[in-house]
């Protein structure tokens, strides 16, 4: 049986009706940018984010572009972040003309070490944006502790929803930082029928600024205060997404069991290690991702059964071409290059059935000979 890594039909399925229909009511209207679909998006998704602010923007590349701007970063600045992150992390903080500065990883999260990221702060230091990775969230409390002058993008992209304990509270992704960032890219926990972003702030200011940046940099129509973006947000895709959002919390739910289901199937492997939640947070698995021994073996070796994998991530930013420019040498960051070179993702959606998990457990024990 092949076993796809996610299969958007099986969930396009289950909201059809819900889904056409606004989509349709859209298509009636003739009102595609921003309008009434989009502000009823921005509030749930602050209220699903425990924060005051929520501003809809074109994918979460530019969430993290239009967040680096509204907190003035320009040429020179330097931020700091994970080399162990997909690529847009990185390439906002190139496009704005700062200096992306890494830390290494905590080997066991794959998130960034706030040890490592407190080591390469200087007086150039303008931010930081620590990545939620594969669902959860990463230290913030911990970073914003051990650095209270920086501000905190904490690009959640992968994370909506997911919370980590913090003292008493239990917070939400983005909710505890400067500002949150999240992708609405199809393959996400909550994802549009194309591109789409949101940036999450408790900041009024920050949020104003934000919602002039998105629209060229002026409130009043040709009238420009500063040079901004064209990074709207469609009201297909927020329709797309408010009849998605009542369903979030059980589909995430559903990747947790079928992470929980794996877990137990590959406990006490000598060759496979199970993903490692930090006991503070509740992840919600936009990944489940192994580290195992002979990966690239066992990637081909799925392939030919038709089950789907992917590694996140395969070279780290340090050592991509385009950043060389930076400096930095293979070794620089030995958790990030090991983890490059060990993990593989798994189908997590939560769709899969037992029998379509068992297929894929079935075919990494018998890769392992276990
Ligand atoms: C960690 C991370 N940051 C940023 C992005 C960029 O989001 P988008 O593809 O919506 O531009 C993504 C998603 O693709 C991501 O996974």
């Amino acid at each position: 049986m092949a076993v796809p890594l996610l299969d958007l039909r099986a969930q396009h399925a289950t909201i059809r009706d819900d889904v056409v229909g606004a989509m349709m009511k859209i298509v009636d209207d003739q009102a595609f940018i921003l309008g009434p679909a989009v502000e009823r998006l921005e509030e749930a998704v602050a209220g699903l984010s425990n924060t005051k602010f929520a501003i809809g923007c074109a994918n979460g590349t530019d969430a993290l572009l239009l967040s680096l701007r509204a907190l003035d970063v320009r040429h020179g600045d330097e931020i700091v972040t994970t080399p162990f992150t997909f690529f847009a992390t990185a390439g906002a903080i190139h496009n704005v003309g700062a200096r992306p500065v890494f830390a290494d990883i905590d080997p066991d999260t794959f998130n960034i070490s706030p040890q490592s990221a407190t080591s390469v702060v200087t007086q150039k230091t303008k931010a930081i944006i620590p990545v939620d990775l594969f669902g959860q969230l990463a230290p913030v409390d911990a970073i914003a502790a051990a650095l209270p002058q920086l501000p905190i993008i904490e690009d959640a992209a992968q994370s909506i929803g997911a919370t980590r304990k913090i003292g008493d509270k239990i917070v939400k992704a983005g909710e505890a930082s400067t500002i949150g960032t999240f992708s609405f890219f199809p393959s996400k926990n909550l994802g549009g029928y194309g591109d789409g972003g949101m940036i999450v702030t408790q900041d009024e200011n920050l949020a104003s600024r934000l919602r002039r940046l998105r629209v060229h940099g002026g409130m009043k129509t040709y009238y420009h205060d500063e040079v901004g973006y064209n990074s709207r947000l469609d009201a297909l895709q927020a329709v797309v997404l408010l009849a998605k959002l009542p369903h979030l919390e059980g589909w995430s739910a559903a990747r947790r069991k079928n992470a929980e289901y794996y877990n137990a199937a590959f406990a006490g492997s000598s060759d496979v290690r199970t993903p490692v939640i930090d006991p503070k947070n509740v992840s919600i698995y936009n990944q489940y991702t192994l580290r195992v021994s002979k990966r690239d073996e066992l990637q081909e070796q799925l392939k030919k059964k038709g089950i789907g994998s992917s590694v996140y991530y395969p070279l780290p930013l340090h050592l991509q071409p385009c950043f060389e420019y930076l400096g930095y040498k293979a070794g620089a960051f030995p958790e990030s290059e090991k983890a490059a070179k060990e993990v593989i993702s798994l189908p997590i959606y939560p769709e899969l059935t037992t029998a379509q998990l068992d297929e894929v457990i079935g075919a990494v024990r018998d890769f392992y000979g276990s």
